[in-house]
C-alpha cells in the first residue's frame, strides 16, 4: 500500500435512503455551456442546510426524480457525481453541486426525440424548487491524503464533476491539514470550444498554478490527430505517452478516469501499447495499481 486513503477512516454513506430521502431546494441552474456549443449541462447548486448529509469529492449523490414510471411506480434514483468540495460552493457546508447533462437521443424506432426523466427535471430546476436526494455514495474516486501525490485525471463530458470538486480543493480552498503540492494533470473531452465544462475556471486555475497544474483540452469535432482521426482524450494522452508512463511508476501516482463508458476501451487500447515498449503487460500493471488503490474508475 502506498499510503493511507481517507476512505480508511471515516467516509458517510446512506446517510439518506430512498425510502427517506432529504428534500434539499434548488439555490441555482446555470448553463456550461456556451452557445455554440452542443446539447444542455447545467451546474446546479442544491441548498442541503439543515440536513445530516455529508460528503466528501469524489462522491455521488441519488436524485429521485417526481412522479412516477410507466408501470405507476415512484421513479427509482439516478446517481449523480458531486461537483462542489466538502465545503459547498459557497464554503459553508450547506449547499452540494452537480454538473448534469441533459439525456436526449432518438427513440431507435420512432425516430421521436426522447428527453431522460430525471437529468430534465434537474437541469429545468429553478431557484426554490424542492429535490429529492439520496446517499452519499461511493468509495472509488476517493483522493488520496497525500499533498504530494500526482493526480492523473480523464474526464469526458460530465465526468469533469468530481474532478472539478478535487481542483477547487488543491487550489481554490485553504486547509491546514491538505495543501497540495503534487502534480494534478486533468485531460478532458468534449465536443467542441464553447461545451468546455467550466473552461475559464480551469484555464485560470492552469494559469496561475503552472507548477502544480496541467491541463490538456481534447476537442472531439474541432480537432484531429495527426492522422485524421477525431481528437478523444485518449489521444491527447498519446501525445505525452513516455511522460504520463513514467509518471504512472511511482508509488503516489494514482489515475482517475470518470464520464463516458465508452473512453474505457480507448484508455485501455492506448495504455497497453504504452506499457508494451517498456515490456509492461498492461492487464497485470493495471492489476496491481487497483491493488495499490492508484488506479479509480466511474464510468456511466
Ligand atoms: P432515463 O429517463 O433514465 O433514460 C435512460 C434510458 O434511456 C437508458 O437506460 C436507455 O434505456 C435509454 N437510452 C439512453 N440513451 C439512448 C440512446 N442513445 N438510444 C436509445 N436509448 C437510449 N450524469 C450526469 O449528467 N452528470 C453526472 O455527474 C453523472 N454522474 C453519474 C455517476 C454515476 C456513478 C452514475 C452511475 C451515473 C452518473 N450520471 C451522471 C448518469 C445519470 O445517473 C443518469 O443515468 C442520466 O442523467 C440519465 O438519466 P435520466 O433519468 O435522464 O434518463
Ligand atoms: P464525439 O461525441 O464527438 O464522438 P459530451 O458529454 O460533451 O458530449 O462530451 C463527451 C466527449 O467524449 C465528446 O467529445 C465525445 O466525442 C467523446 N467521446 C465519445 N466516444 C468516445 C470514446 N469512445 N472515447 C473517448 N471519447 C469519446
Amino acid at each position: 500500500m502506498t499510503e493511507t486513503l481517507t476512505h480508511k477512516k471515516d467516509i458517510p454513506v446512506n446517510i439518506y435512503r430512498p425510502n427517506a430521502p432529504f428534500v434539499g431546494k434548488c439555490i441555482s441552474n446555470e448553463p456550461l455551456i456556451r452557445p455554440g456549443g452542443i446539447g444542455k449541462t447545467q451546474h446546479i447548486k442544491i441548498d442541503i442546510s439543515g440536513s445530516e448529509l455529508r460528503y466528501l469529492e469524489g462522491q455521488s449523490i441519488g436524485i429521485i426524480p417526481p412522479g412516477e414510471d410507466k408501470n405507476g411506480k415512484p421513479h427509482k434514483l439516478r446517481l449523480y457525481s458531486i461537483a462542489s468540495t466538502r465545503h459547498g460552493d459557497d464554503g459553508d457546508d450547506k449547499t452540494v453541486s452537480l454538473s448534469v447533462r441533459q439525456l436526449e437521443y432518438k427513440h431507435p424506432e420512432t425516430g421521436e426525440t426522447v428527453y431522460g426523466v430525471c437529468s430534465t427535471f434537474l437541469c429545468n430546476l429553478k431557484p426554490g424548487d424542492e429535490v429529492k436526494i439520496t446517499g452519499p455514495v461511493g468509495k472509488e474516486m476517493l483522493l488520496p491524503d497525500d499533498p504530494n501525490a500526482t493526480i492523473i485525471m480523464i474526464a469526458t463530458g460530465t465526468g469533469i464533476a468530481p474532478f472539478r470538486a478535487f481542483l477547487w480543493r488543491m487550489f481554490k480552498e485553504q486547509h491546514e491539514d491538505y495543501k497540495f503540492n503534487g502534480l494534478a494533470w486533468l485531460f478532458f473531452g468534449v465536443t467542441n470550444d464553447a461545451s468546455i465544462l467550466y473552461k475559464a475556471d480551469l484555464e485560470w486555475l492552469a494559469y496561475k498554478h503552472k507548477k502544480n497544474f496541467r491541463l490538456d483540452l481534447a476537442l472531439s469535432r474541432e480537432q484531429t490527430t495527426k492522422d485524421g482521426k477525431k481528437m478523444y482524450v485518449q489521444n491527447r494522452m498519446a501525445e505525452y505517452a513516455d511522460e504520463l508512463w513514467e509518471l504512472m511508476q511511482k508509488p503516489n501516482t494514482h489515475v482517475y478516469m470518470c464520464g463516458l463508458k465508452g473512453m474505457e476501451g480507448g484508455i485501455e487500447e492506448f495504455l497497453t501499447e504504452t506499457a508494451a515498449k517498456s515490456g509492461v503487460n498492461w492487464s497485470e500493471y493495471c492489476k496491481q495499481m487497483k491493488k495499490e488503490e492508484r488506479w479509480h474508475v466511474e464510468t456511466y
